[in-house]
């Protein structure tokens, strides 16, 4: 590492030294004097570096990097940098109503701006909270300036009577256990409240490690970086040694369009079938691959990952949490193992400075039964199946939780085990799904197919995380734990439900979900990739006309400007749920030139 200033003029000198013109020298370099910096500092050539944090006490999944941005800030001063820390918009996934779902793209617009219009050469992205990540990563793909992420790292593990609780995932179970009367109100806060045991995010394999893991995978974090627990040193050590390489990285010029390539979205595609990864990651890394003018598409999920196999036994799939997942060797020991099998391009660069094969080549599990190799997989292609039907254009079904006693319950004859049917019980949003699910008169027995619609990104709005609905109490109680559950929004990356979600186009744009109704059949085939409705065209093109006739979909009013704003704008799950037109401005902080003075 050279302490030495970078050699070309970086672009935090435009503010900071401009002896050609002296008034906006001395009008931006003032304010930044006034809590200490001096003019030699900021005028000595050394990279400026943002720490773009995201944790709050609003944030408490990230918050711990408000104590671990101390040690980034020492990498940085350490490399030859200036840290300069701003907050990013606050988004926590399970506080923020009606869903966060409606923040990652304000946040995104927000860093873009701070990115692009600060004097910064360089950024730290402290992710972690499950949307944190993909705002993040989308923002840094369009400014193209240096950029590396560090990982919050995940909560210890919950532990409750002897047994692992998870994030997330014990709500799903708790939520059962108070419908079938086995625990109280008091005794449900206690089990929920026992798998949050520290500060970090998610100790489960939801949308937070998943996210956190793909961004190791795709190169933009330091390789380990990931699985960190939060409260362990470790954590704080690669948080100084991240300041350090981000200040190299400015210095080799070395930027996410370097890294975000479409061979590292493979990897990350084929990493996320191997961890179990949440039915999240497609959306969001839809998002990074369209702002970083990468060509993803979800056919990819279903060509480079479904045959992937699941080697990561961590809970919602599997059983264990997040610090079993790093004492096994975290991203790197995963990464590793799908090497050895040949499933990896290796030639991938990363926020290193080194390729794929160069950081991983050779590093195993630790743990073998938390970590198994390709060949002693949990299961065999538990990537996810890609949908298509006549209901809607496209969806995703997590095929690594679905559980052999819900296959023995729906499969239609024994030589065709991967299809069945059933009629459905339609909802319209989660209110309705509230009021209706224990009611007898709904008419749900074992082999009724649950449908959740209004609630995709223009319906809910934001895409709701609603679609894995329990089934009703009455059938808790003989032991039916999961109904096939189909929507037009989102599913919680802690669920294990065998739910068949991000269906666009939605209901609120007039996708064909929004003509279901209650007692129509379904055939769900997952050999052949479909979802249909059984009714005859001329059916359907009857439903179309009285549809369009009353109007179309209802759903209620926007409640905030952005809710309006973002409506307008927002593409369907299948692409990411971006905002329209904002792809068009990729990499510009090359593209764009330097923006205009202030005064
Ligand atoms: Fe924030 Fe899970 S709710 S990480
Ligand atoms: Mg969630």
């Amino acid at each position: 590492m050279s302490d030495q200033p970078a050699t070309r003029r970086l672009r935090s000198q435009d503010w900071f030294d401009r002896p050609e013109n002296p008034d906006m020298t001395a009008l931006y370099l003032e304010r930044y004097l006034n809590y200490g910096l001096t003019a030699e500092e900021l005028q000595s050539g050394k990279p400026i570096i943002g720490i773009a944090q995201t944790g709050s006490d609003l944030s408490p999944c990230n918050r711990h990097h408000i104590v671990l941005a101390e040690r980034v800030r020492e990498g940085i001063r350490t490399a030859g940098g200036i840290a300069i820390e701003f907050p990013v918009h606050p988004i926590q996934e399970t506080g923020k109503r009606p869903t966060a779902g409606l923040d990652r793209n304000l946040a995104y617009l927000g860093l873009v701006e701070t990115l692009y219009g600060y004097p910064l050469d360089g950024v730290v992205l402290t992710i972690g909270c499950d949307k944190t990540t993909p705002a993040c990563l989308m923002a840094a793909a369009t400014v193209n300036l240096p950029a590396i992420a560090l990982s919050v790292g995940p909560m210890l593990n919950g532990w409750h009577e002897g047994e692992r609780t998870g994030s997330g995932t014990i709500i799903w179970k708790a939520r059962q256990m108070l419908a079938a009367g086995e625990i109280d109100y008091k005794g449900f806060m206690e089990l929920v409240a026992s798998s949050a045991p520290s500060v970090g995010y998610c100790n489960t394999m939801g949308t937070a490690t998943t996210m956190n893991s793909l961004a190791e995978a795709l190169g933009m974090q330091l390789p380990g970086s990931a699985a960190i627990p939060a409260p362990y040193r470790e954590r704080a050590q690669i948080a100084y040694q991240t300041g350090l390489r981000i200040v190299e990285m400015v210095k080799e010029d070395l930027k996410p369009s370097d890294i975000l390539t479409r061979g590292a979205f493979l990897n990350a595609i084929r990493v996320n079938s191997a961890i179990g990864g949440s039915t999240n990651a497609p959306i969001h890394l839809a998002a990074i691959a369209r702002h970083a003018g990468v060509e993803l598409s979800i056919d990819d999920w279903q060509e480079h990952g479904q045959d992937v196999p699941l080697i990561v036994n961590l809970q919602p799939a599997g059983q264990y949490l997040g610090e079993d997942y790093h004492h096994a060797g975290g991203v790197p020991a995963v990464m590793g193992e799908l090497i050895a099998a040949g499933l990896l391009d290796e030639g991938c660069m990363t926020a290193t400075g080194r390729t794929v094969g160069e950081n991983i080549r050779g590093r195993r599990s630790k743990l073998p039964d938390v970590i198994r190799s390709v060949d002693a997989p949990l299961m065999e292609a538990a990537g996810f199946v890609v949908l298509r039907g006549n209901i809607f254009d496209s969806a995703l079904m997590k095929v690594s939780v679905i559980s052999p006693e819900f296959r023995g319950r729906y499969l239609c004859n024994p030589d065709d085990p991967d299809a069945f049917e059933g009629p459905c019980v339609v909802f319209d949003g989660p209110e309705d799904y509230h009021a209706r699910i224990d009611d007898p008169a709904t008419g749900i027995d074992d082999r009724t197919i649950l449908v959740m619609r209004g609630a995709g990104p223009i319906g809910y709005p934001g895409a709701a995380e609603v679609v894995n609905m329990r089934p009703p109490a009455y059938l808790i109680e003989r032991g039916i734990h999961s109904l096939p559950c189909i929507g037009d929004g989102r599913q919680s990356g802690t669920s294990g439900s065998p739910s068949i979600l991000n269906a666009s186009p939605e209901a609120a744009v007039g996708g064909n979900i929004a003509l279901l109704r209650s007692g129509d059949r379904l055939r769900i085939d997952l050999a052949r990739a479909r979802v249909d409705l059984l009714v005859s065209d001329t059916e359907l093109t009857e439903r179309r006309t009285a549809f369009d006739a009353a109007g179309g979909y209802a759903y209620p009013r926007s409640q905030t400007p952005w809710q309006m704003i973002q409506r307008r704008l927002v593409t369907q799950l299948e692409t990411g749920a971006v905002l329209e037109g904002a792809d068009g401005f990729q990499q510009l902080a090359q593209t764009a030139g330097l923006p205009r003075d202030s005064h």
